[in-house]
């Protein structure tokens, strides 16, 4: 069984995925350093031009943004805007690959932009893997800086170079040692003269008194690389996996590196640096994933030079390529509790069961023990989008959840034609209030196959201890964390009065399907509203429209869900209960922001996103919707869910 989930999620990045990483490439490729910065001039002219079709490419060319598989053209292409000075490249003539570090406008503001390509020995570009930080004040450092340390750019005498191998191995330490980050490591390999840029700005040997990253240390950044390491600092990194070194440019002892740094949020500290301890910055008070692109320049067999930038992903997010020293999330899945959690009697679960399951779930995952559920041998478990262990996310940050009937924001629903249960309610992971959706399947023997969690945290974007910053562009509506008041007896209660309808699962998601062609096609036509529907996003109402009337583009409209959105997709109904007459289901919108339509966002939140928007769709017994609740939570563009990644089985690509 678990076999074949493997196969399965093989398939599945069989289609975006050929190992690109650090392989003694056998391949003879042609294209020496000239030819490969060649390429990347080519690139950025096209990007810059919006014309994709001007590059030299294979006919299955993948192009990966922000770690999202996409088309090649869609993304940061159509908004692309003039390029930067700065250009800091890596070459890597034996695998074929270069990198560069330089920056863009996007709608006209400036961003850092990083981008991998790979070239096929007939000078082909293969791949194209792009990430954009969108720090603004990162881009306008870079464009003073206008060239890069020269000592990155000199050729090494070949006597002072260190083998490829060993290069990858110095740099792979740097990853090891920060993951958990143990103040009695060995951290001898920092050159004593290292320093490291993190958005163009310097966070080592640095004497301003700036505070460091989300924390108000102001300490941290005055010390060395190795000082730093020797703090222990840096622990709340838990992971750092799927690490690919993608160009080892020899000549300059250079290693361009990408990796996805885990934060799991069990860290609740940060150790003293300068006196005091202080508790972790809100940022990091949940769960977090961040894409790391990060270049190393070494001298000797230390690391001398370190120049990086992140980018926000969910956490978990799987690597958009595969790689050899992967130690993913995804890798290590499917890992149930443990075996005795194979063995948790089940029996047939009928709708009182189905109704009771969700806070059984949930209640595991307080006690942080999935071994008193009744697992079936191939469980899933993911977590907004992304497959992880019964070990992992809200299985260790879940401290409070609101109770079905007892308290105000909570309801649970199921559906016995097909076996699955669900919950929608207000809860937290350790202090970060979020509301959280579930959906629970059980095979005929009431076992439990699939658990699907998405949860909207609160996040608070002014102010330091924020929460989001240059990761993600704020949404016009954030939650967060304010009263949602009563869900309301429409989504809660027994469904007693609903009783005796003839709705059934099939005709409710019917009715779904029309709710998300309207969103799709921004036209209430044809979609079954009632007369006083209200929809709220992140828990506001935008003024007094109705469903019809926001879905026309009358009124304000929230969140990005305005007519400048595009395709309604990745469509999963989680549950549809026919005694409540509510469809809980989630979708991915796109927003492309190329800026047609209304804008109602500021300059800066105009960048290509997707919402994941989890919804309860209440249906009355004539099949209208009466009421839309739906949380918003921003995902980088183009992001699909694993649960749809899964169903390319066997479907080629
Ligand atoms: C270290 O802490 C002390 C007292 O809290 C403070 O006066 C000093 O400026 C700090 N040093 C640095 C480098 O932040
Ligand atoms: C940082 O300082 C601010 C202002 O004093 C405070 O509100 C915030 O909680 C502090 N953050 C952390 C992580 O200690
Ligand atoms: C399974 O978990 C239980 C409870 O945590 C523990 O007592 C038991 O040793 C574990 N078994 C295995 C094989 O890990
Ligand atoms: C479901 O099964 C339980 C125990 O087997 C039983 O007590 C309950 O009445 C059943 N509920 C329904 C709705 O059939
Ligand atoms: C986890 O749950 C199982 C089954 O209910 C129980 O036997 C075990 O003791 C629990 N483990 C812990 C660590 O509480
Ligand atoms: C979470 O982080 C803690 C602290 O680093 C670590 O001990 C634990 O193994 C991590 N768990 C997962 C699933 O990453
Ligand atoms: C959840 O929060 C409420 C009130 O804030 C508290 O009374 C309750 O004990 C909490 N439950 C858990 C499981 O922590
Ligand atoms: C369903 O809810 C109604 C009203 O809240 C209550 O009177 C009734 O007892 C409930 N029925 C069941 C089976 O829980
Ligand atoms: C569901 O209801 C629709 C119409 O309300 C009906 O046509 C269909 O046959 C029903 N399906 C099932 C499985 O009962
Ligand atoms: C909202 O609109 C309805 C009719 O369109 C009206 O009856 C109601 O008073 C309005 N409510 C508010 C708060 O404006
Ligand atoms: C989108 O809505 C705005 C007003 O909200 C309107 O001005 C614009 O014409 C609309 N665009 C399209 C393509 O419908």
């Amino acid at each position: 069984m678990a076999a074949k989930i493997r196969n399965a999620l093989a398939a599945a990045w069989l289609c975006s995925a050929l190992a690109p990483g650090y392989v003694s490439s056998q391949v003879q490729a042609r294209c020496d350093r000239a030819c490969l910065e060649g390429l990347v001039s080519e690139h950025l002219t096209a990007l810059a031009a919006h014309d994709p079709q001007r590059l030299p490419t294979t006919s299955g060319v993948k192009y990966v943004e922000n770690a999202q598989h996409i088309p090649l053209g869609a993304g940061v292409w159509p908004i692309a805007g003039s390029l930067g000075k700065y250009r800091h490249v890596f070459s890597d003539p034996e695998s074929g690959q270069v990198a560069a570090i330089t920056t863009i406008t996007e709608n006209n503001i400036p961003a850092i932009y990083l981008v991998r390509l790979k070239a096929e020995p007939n000078g082909q570009i293969s791949e194209i893997e792009a990430q954009l930080t969108r720090d603004d004040d990162g881009a306008i450092l870079y464009e003073k800086m206008a060239n890069p340390d020269p000592v990155w750019l000199a050729a090494v005498p070949e006597p002072q170079r260190i083998s490829r191998a060993r290069l990858v191995a110095q740099v792979d330490k740097y990853y090891s040692g920060m993951q958990g980050n143990d103040p009695r490591g060995d951290y001898s390999f920092f050159d004593r003269e290292c320093d490291r840029l993190e958005d163009a700005v310097q966070t080592t040997n640095q004497h301003t008194g700036d505070t460091y990253g989300h924390s108000n240390d102001t300490s941290f950044a005055s010390l060395s690389c190795e000082a730093q390491f020797q703090t222990g600092f840096l622990g709340f990194v838990t992971r750092i996996r799927d690490r690919r070194y993608v160009v080892v440019d020899e000549e300059r002892q250079a290693v361009f590196a990408i990796a996805s740094l885990d934060h799991n949020g069990t860290v609740r500290t940060l150790p003293s640096v300068n006196g005091t301890s202080s508790p972790i910055p809100a940022y990091f008070d949940v769960p977090r994933t961040l894409l790391g692109m990060e270049a190393f320049r070494l001298r000797g067999d230390k690391l001398y030079r370190i120049e990086m930038t992140l980018a926000e992903l969910p956490y978990g997010m799987r690597s958009a390529f595969d790689s050899k020293n992967s130690n993913s999330a995804a890798s290590q899945f499917p890992r149930p509790g443990n075996s005795t959690s194979l063995t948790t009697p089940s029996r047939p679960c009928n709708r009182t069961c189905l109704n009771g399951l969700p806070l059984r779930v949930l209640r595991a995952m307080l006690a942080r023990n999935a071994s008193s559920l009744p697992l079936a041998r191939n469980i899933r478990y993911s977590e907004n989008g992304q497959f992880l262990g019964l070990d992992d996310g809200l299985w260790l940050t879940l401290s409070n959840v609101s109770i079905p009937d007892v308290d105000e924001y909570a309801a649970n629903f199921a559906d016995d034609s097909s076996r699955t249960a669900g919950y929608w309610g207000l809860v937290k992971e350790l202090t970060t209030p979020g509301v959280l959706s579930l959906r629970v399947q059980v095979d005929k023997d009431g076992k439990i196959t699939e658990i699907e969690a998405i949860n909207v945290r609160a996040e608070a974007p002014k102010g330091r201890g924020n929460t989001i910053t240059l990761m993600r562009p704020p949404l016009p509506v954030e939650w967060e964390g304010g009263e949602l008041g009563r869900l309301g007896g429409l989504f809660q209660g027994n469904g007693t009065a609903l009783k005796g309808s003839k709705r059934n699962a099939t005709a409710l998601a019917k009715v779904a399907a029309a709710y998300f062609d309207g969103l799709e096609r921004h036209s209430s036509k044809r979609v079954p509203f009632a007369a006083g529907c209200v929809r709220r996003d992140n828990g506001a109402l935008q003024g007094n429209v109705s469903c019809a009337g926001q879905m026309d583009g009358r009124g304000q409209f929230p969140n990005g869900l305005s007519n400048s959105t595009t395709a309604v997709r990745d469509r999963r109904v989680l549950v549809a209960d026919r005694d409540k007459g509510v469809v809980l289901a989630v979708v991915m919108v796109d927003f492309p922001a190329t800026t047609k339509g209304g804008r109602l966002l500021s300059e800066t939140e105009i960048v290509p996103s997707t919402y994941m928007v989890p919804q309860l769709i209440k249906i009355d017994h004539g099949g209208a919707i009466s009421r839309v609740e739906a949380m918003i939570k921003w995902m980088p563009f183009g992001y699909t869910s694993a649960w749809g990644e899964l169903g390319l089985e066997g479907k080629g690509c």
